[in-house]
Formats: structure tokens, sequence, C-alpha cells
């Protein structure tokens, strides 16, 4: 097909992604106009990248939000190498369980909140969401509540790509025009304080968030409303920290009604908030959580659903088949790989490392580098996951028009600079591997001062 005779060069693969390569969330009409195309990734170490031509990025984004242990951990690809010769691959259909997956789903039940001692796997974070809304729906037909099949989320949440799990985000490019949501899917407002407070402190704000959840339930009919399901921090959102007391109110009014409270641990979860999950950090005792990403690192496609005893004694007493699963369910060499991320989380004490140390570090370089930053409206994060917000007006917490359009600037100028750091809307977003270092975290923070400075005198304000 093509007459690229070249090999292994840069102007060959990004030849070759234009005219065969359909990359995730791409305009493709404007990645084939653009001179440049894509910026090629041919490997990585600790938390830096490289590109085809030799340049060395700062990963301030773990990948996307995934590569907890950092890049090139020889124990994680011998772990998936030595499961590859032993056994590749087998099922978990039809009465079958191969080693790595049940010693992993022993390994997540020590880890996860109290009540949750089983887990389905999955590949992605999108399949662990659409497991959640079919086990949710088998769940309440056993529970001879069969009527109960809606689910609550919120605007601007982010749990996937799958119809349900787009369905279940509130994130409206994804669903206008693809038929989405399905019905049955309900959103109400996130805790942004920073968008929506107006007046109110935070913790009012936090509660009147909470409310919308039990108003939406009240509409609906709590006797059809099967889940609310939340990110502890949303993430891909715009990482919205909630208000204080913003959790403690929502787990309150599921219980009220009798609606099952599903975490979606995608992000939050293996140490990305100094916790082993954000459910701990906020006090939440999920009926469900959904994990993925940092499960492995990103070092192979794994999820699972942590499932509660509520959920799992039902199945076991009224039985009858789940009928859903997925080929890849538990397959070896990822488990074997998420075993090899646990043992060095736990080895080298990453999560403890996030809660006192580099959590701590970041949030404060952050807050005393750039809050006073004529375009910075907030700093907000916990742990090693933040957002800084980039507004028109401090004081009135007004953004500028065309909301989008100077994130996209300040990411562009981030990646000119050899620095990944993300844009959602106006918020620039953090989430670095939990190996990086004081002196990392200090280049991070400095590469993005100086980009904040390029992108406010492109918009005339410096
Ligand atoms: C909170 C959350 N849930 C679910 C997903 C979907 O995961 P995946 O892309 O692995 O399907 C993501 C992906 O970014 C996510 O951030």
């Amino acid at each position: 097909m093509s007459s690229l005779p070249l090999r292994n060069t840069t102007a060959r693969w990004r030849a070759l992604d234009r005219r065969h390569h359909l990359s995730p969330f791409t305009d493709y009409q404007e990645l084939k106009r653009g001179e440049a195309g894509s910026r090629i990734i041919t490997r990585a170490e600790g938390v830096h990248l490289y590109d085809s031509e030799g340049a060395e990025l700062l990963d301030g984004m773990a990948g996307l939000w995934c590569v907890n242990v950092g890049y090139g951990r020889k124990e994680l690809a011998e772990a998936a190498y030595k499961q590859l010769l032993e056994l590749p691959y087998y099922n978990t259909f039809f009465k079958t369980a191969t080693p790595p997956a049940v010693e992993l789903a022993e390994r997540l039940a020590g880890l996860m909140p109290e009540k949750l001692n089983m887990v389905f796997y999955g590949s992605s974070g999108s399949e662990s969401n659409d497991t959640v809304v079919r086990l949710a729906r088998h769940y309440w037909k056993l529970e001879g509540r069969p009527e109960k099949q809606h689910f609550i989320s919120r605007t601007y949440a982010y749990h996937g790509s799958t119809m349900a799990s787009a369905s279940l985000g509130g994130m409206t490019p994804m669903q206008e025009g693809f038929g989405l949501p399905l019905p049955g899917f309900h959103h109400v407002m996130p805790p942004y304080w920073y968008d929506f407070g107006g007046d109110l402190t935070p913790e009012e704000f936090g509660k009147k968030a909470a409310q919308a959840i039990e108003d939406k339930i009240l509409d609906i009919g709590p006797e059809k409303v099967a889940a609310f399901i939340g990110e502890p921090i949303m993430g891909a959102g715009g990482v919205i920290v909630p208000p204080e007391g913003y959790w403690a109110e929502v787990q309150r009014i599921c219980r009220k009604h009798d609606v099952l409270l599903v975490v979606d641990e995608v992000i939050c979860g293996f140490g990305r908030t100094g916790h082993w999950f954000g459910s701990q950090l906020y006090g939440i005792e999920p009926d469900m959580m959904t994990m993925a990403k940092g499960i492995t690192s990103g070092y192979l496609p794994l999820s699972a659903v942590g499932v509660s005893d509520r959920i799992s004694e039902a199945l076991l007493r009224e039985g009858g088949e789940f009928a859903h699963g997925y080929t890849y369910s538990g397959h070896p060499a990822a488990c074997a790989v998420a075993l090899a991320n646990l043992d060095v989380m736990e080895r080298e004490g990453l999560v403890e490392r996030t809660r006192e140390e580099t959590g701590p570090y970041l949030q404060r370089r952050l807050r005393e580098t750039l809050e006073e930053h004529p375009l910075v409206g907030e700093v907000r994060g916990t742990g090693l996951i933040a957002a800084v917000e980039l507004v028109k007006d401090k004081a009135s917490r007004t953004h500028w028009e065309k909301i989008g359009r100077v994130g996209t600037i300040c990411r562009d100028h981030c990646f000119n600079n050899n620095v990944v750091i993300r844009a959602v809307r106006d918020a620039m977003v953090l989430s670095p591997p939990l190996v990086i270092t004081r002196e990392e975290i200090d280049e991070i923070v400095a590469r993005l001062e100086r980009c904040i400075d390029a992108t406010a005198r492109d918009l005339g304000v410096m």
C-alpha cells in the first residue's frame, strides 16, 4: 500500500499514523492537515518519555493517569514473560480459574474497604463500569426488585467510552449524536464549588450537590433507582475535589433510599490520593468499586470490580447464572503483572510516600508558585493528583470566553516544552507517576509556571 521506503524513522511512523491509524479522541481532519503529525513516543524510563527524535519529556500524567510505579520496571516485564511461558492464556468461564487470577483476587480483597471481598475482572475501566451496570441490575432482580434499573451519576464525570460507561459519564460531546445516554441514566451536578458554588461556602455547596442526588432519586422514585456512581475525586472531569462532608452526605442518602453506592476508583485507586483507594480517604463504604489503570500501572490491560458481601451473598444465596463476562476476564499475564505491581508498591511504600512526602510536597509547591499568578484562579488536589484552574478574573471566578481555548494553549506550550500536562477545559491537570522525586516535582512546577507565563503573554495579560 504505502510507498514509504524509510524504515523506523519519525517521518515514516507519522505517515503510517496518518494513513492507517485512527487514534482515540482525535480530530482526524486537524491531525491530517497539521504539518507536525503525531509525536511518536518510543521508550520510557522512570518518569521520563523519549520520542522518536530523541527528546526527553517529563510525564506529568503517568501516561493516562496509570503508570503509578513509573516506566521501565523489569520486575513487571519479567512477571509477564514468566507467566506467558507458563500459561499465556486460559479463560475463567465455565468453572475454571488460573493461579494469578485467584491470587490477585485475594490480594485485592486485603486492600479494598472492609466489606469488599470478591472481584470480577475485565480489561478496561469501561468494561468494569459496564459490569457494574449489569451486576447492579442482576442483584436487584435477585432481591426481587427488578424495577430497580436506573443509574445516577454526575455531569463532567468520565466513566469510560463504551455505550453503557459513556452513559454513566456526563460528558455531552461523548453523548450527543451517539444516541446516549441510554434510557435509565441520569445526571446531577458535580461537587464543583469553583464553577457552581456561587456565594456558598464550599461546605454549604457540598451539601447542595449531595442534595441534588437525593432530589433525583425522589424524582425517579427510590424503588426504581439501582445505584449512584461517582469517583472520589473526579479526574478527567477536571480534578474536582469534593468539599468536606460531601461523601458522608452522599453515603447517607444512598443508604436512606436503598440505592447502591458505586465508587469508580479507576484513577483514584492504587495510591494516587495517598491511600490505597480514594474511598479510604473519604470514609466511603461502597457496595461496588471499579479499578483499572494503576492495578497494573498500565503495563498490561486489566480491570476489576470489587464486590461487597451484601451483593456476593445474594449471588450465592439465590443462585442462577450471571450471564456476563469477557474473554480476557482474569487474563493470567495481566494478573501476574498486577501482583508484581502490588509487590513493588508495597515494598517501596509508594502509598505512604505519596501521603506523607511527595503528595504534600507537590501540593505545596504548586500553591506557593502559582496561586498568586494573574492567570491562576485556584490550585486544588491531594496526594499526587492536582489541577491548576486558569481564569480571566480571579476575584469573580470568571472563565475565559470559549471554554477550553486557554487550556489548550497552555497544554500545547507544555508539550512543546517537554512536559506532559493535560488540559480539561481550562484546568491544567497533573497526575505524575508515584515514584516522582522532589527534584522532579520542582522541575514540573517550574516548567508549568513558564508555560502559564507564556500563555498569559499570548493572551496579553502579562
Ligand atoms: C474514572 C474513570 N473511569 C473509567 C475510565 C475508563 O477506563 P478505560 O479507558 O480503561 O476504559 C477512565 C479512563 O480514563 C476513568 O478515568
